[in-house]
């Protein structure tokens, strides 16, 4: 097992740059990326040219001294200097070749678990309880599981956690409403189906919005339910019952894994937030409401805007809990690395809640925050998401027409195989298609959601990518090849095998990014590149056809090529087909 060539050879370097120049140069940032132009090699260490201000040398110098202590003849060709002390390396075809053969044996692809994983909490999808989960929280849901993925086959230790907004103003509204028009609903189970749950919710804020009275006993019912009044619990109890049955239906169509974790399990451990605050000596009183002023946030006039942290009438917010959870994750979970999944327009939500968690000394500098922001989703007509009515479009149609699509297009593709294999293509193209167009955008603009976009056969999409790998399974059906006992004897000559077997070289490097930057387009973009350079090698160089030690050895990049398309995928939470 190996890590990234990238990593490796960074090491390397920086290992280089302090043999040569001292004990100072401990830490010195070796400055190596993958080489932008194939004439410059692989990849290059470009550190000289910053080291020669600090050193009084010629950059040419200094590169020469690194070289000299840079130990890397197993993997590249003696290293050469470019330019101003630019150290291009390119590398060894016997280095390529010994490196796919382990990677062809390993159902990892050769790629090392870390050293010292790292407990994670991804936070995503977290729906609203009574409330429709909406085409945001499906953004949320396929990236946060995505990143979780990544993570997981890194071997870090993750927490999936489903923040779902399950306790606050909402309930009391709606129990107050129900109570009036339908009290069936709380105290049965089933008595309401989700769709009328969001309509009760939606005629219920009407109310509380136009009532006074109304809004009391709204406010009443709320006060009822945090201090644990029997009938209020129960009514509670039913309406997210009710709701995480619907969510439910979402993740299981999508194959995601979290644990719910609401809002209310936060409930009694908002007080400790205010009373820790006051001893940190953050906390200020501002008409009637506890609050922290922020800094760097101000608000209309220019005065510091206060983060909120319990209102006049004694009730907490959003950030409260969320000051609340932070400290559990990081005192009772021991995560070392939160990360949060929302759209863009919470991110000076979590900025806030991080300022003030951070000057409270509650976040360690083992521990690192982060907020992973997506954009909107966009209707063709390039305005929000919405159906022709207005209405927000519901996920689980969204998910059924994908589904419904692929089957119309294999339905006239292969209208004679059985109907079990036209669904099993049809629901992994078609929720394949919206989970990859999702996540090969950049998640922070906005993306336009396309049926007919992301179920094109050609271009950056699932299907394309699927096509890929069916490829191969073809070639091997066809050739009678059975690829598990495929002994690799990898031997690249031509050069549309070595664009194809460096490039494979990189997933190692691809999933680092990710995992780093948590920007998962860096993997489709990726995958994307496979397929191309896989079928530019098809197009080129014979395999079947081939004499047979370059056939086995083409036969083998087919084989590395689908086993990456198909981990690269699963970790996308895409799942490859044999035939479609
Ligand atoms: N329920 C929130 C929403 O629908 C998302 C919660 C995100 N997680 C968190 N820890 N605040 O917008």
């Amino acid at each position: 097992m190996t890590t990234s060539v990238l990593s490796d050879l960074k090491i390397r370097c920086s290992q280089a740059i302090a043999a040569a120049f001292g004990t100072a140069y401990d830490n010195y940032d070796p400055a190596v990326a993958p080489s932008k132009d194939a004439k410059f090699g692989d990849y290059q260490c470009n550190a000289a040219l910053g080291l020669t201000k600090k050193l009084k040398q010629k950059p040419q110098d200094v590169a020469a001294q690194i070289i000299a202590n840079l130990q890397v003849d197993d993997i590249f060709e003696p290293p050469t200097i470019a330019g101003a002390g630019f150290i291009n390396l390119k590398l060894k075809l016997s280095y390529i070749e010994t490196q796919l053969a382990k990677m062809q044996k390993s159902d990892r692809l050769a790629i090392a678990k870390v050293d010292k994983p790292d407990r994670v909490i991804v936070d995503f999808s977290s729906p609203n309880i009574a409330k429709e989960m909406h085409v945001g929280h499906l953004r949320s849901t396929i990236i946060g599981d995505s990143i979780a993925r990544i993570l997981e086959f890194q071997g870090h230790e993750v927490l999936r956690l489903n923040h779902v907004g399950d306790w606050g103003t909402q309930f009391g509204m709606l129990i107050t409403y129900l109570r009036e028009v339908y009290p069936d609903a709380l105290t049965k189970a089933d008595a309401i189906a989700i769709g009328d749950l969001v309509e009760l919710y939606r005629a219920a804020k009407k109310r509380f919005d136009e009532d006074a009275e109304f809004k009391e006993t709204s406010r009443a019912a709320v006060v009822e339910l945090q201090a644990g009044g029997a009938e209020a619990k129960l009514a509670w109890q039913l309406l997210c019952e009710q709701s995480r049955r619907e969510f439910q239906k979402i993740y299981d169509t999508l194959n995601i894994q979290l644990e719910e974790r609401g809002e209310s399990f936060y409930n009694a451990f908002l007080a400790d937030v205010v009373t820790d605050l006051r001893e940190t000596g953050l906390l200020q009183e501002d008409q009637g409401a506890l609050c922290v002023f922020l800094e760097g946030f101000s608000n209309k006039d220019g005065q510091p805007l206060p983060l909120i942290i319990q209102k006049t009438d004694g009730g907490y917010n959003y950030a409260t809990t969320d000051l609340a959870a932070l400290r559990y994750r990081i005192n009772e979970d021991k995560a070392t690395r939160i990360i949060y999944v929302t759209d863009i327009g919470q991110a000076g939500h979590f900025a806030q809640v991080f300022q003030v968690a951070k000057r409270a000394n509650w976040i360690p500098e083992t521990v690192q925050t982060t907020h992973v922001p997506f954009g909107l989703v966009m209707g063709e007509d390039g305005k929000k998401f919405k159906t022709r009515s207005g209405d927000t479009i519901a996920l689980k149609s969204l998910l059924e027409e994908a589904v419904v699509r692929a089957r119309t297009d294999i339905e006239t593709r292969n209208p004679d195989a059985s109907d079990e294999f036209k669904q099993d293509v049809a629901e992994a193209v078609g929720l394949g298609a919206v989970k990859y167009a999702d996540l090969s955008q950049n998640r922070t603009s906005n993306y336009i959601f396309s049926f007919d976009k992301m179920l094109a056969l050609q271009g950056n999409t699932a299907p394309y990518m699927l096509y890929a790998y069916v490829r191969v399974q073809g070639i091997g059906r066809k050739g009678e090849i059975d690829f598990a006992s495929l002994d690799a004897a990898i031997h690249l000559t031509q050069d549309p095998e070595i664009v194809l077997a460096k490039h494979l070289l990189q997933f190692a490097e691809a999933i680092d990014a990710v995992a780093e930057e948590l920007f998962p387009n860096r993997l489709c973009q990726y995958l994307f590149e496979l397929s191309q350079k896989f079928n530019q090698f098809f197009e080129q160089c014979p395999v079947l056809q081939a004499e047979e030690s370059e056939r086995i050895s083409r036969l083998s990049l087919c084989d590395i090529t689908a086993k990456t398309l198909k981990l690269g995928l699963s970790l996308l939470g895409i799942r490859v087909l044999e035939r479609m």
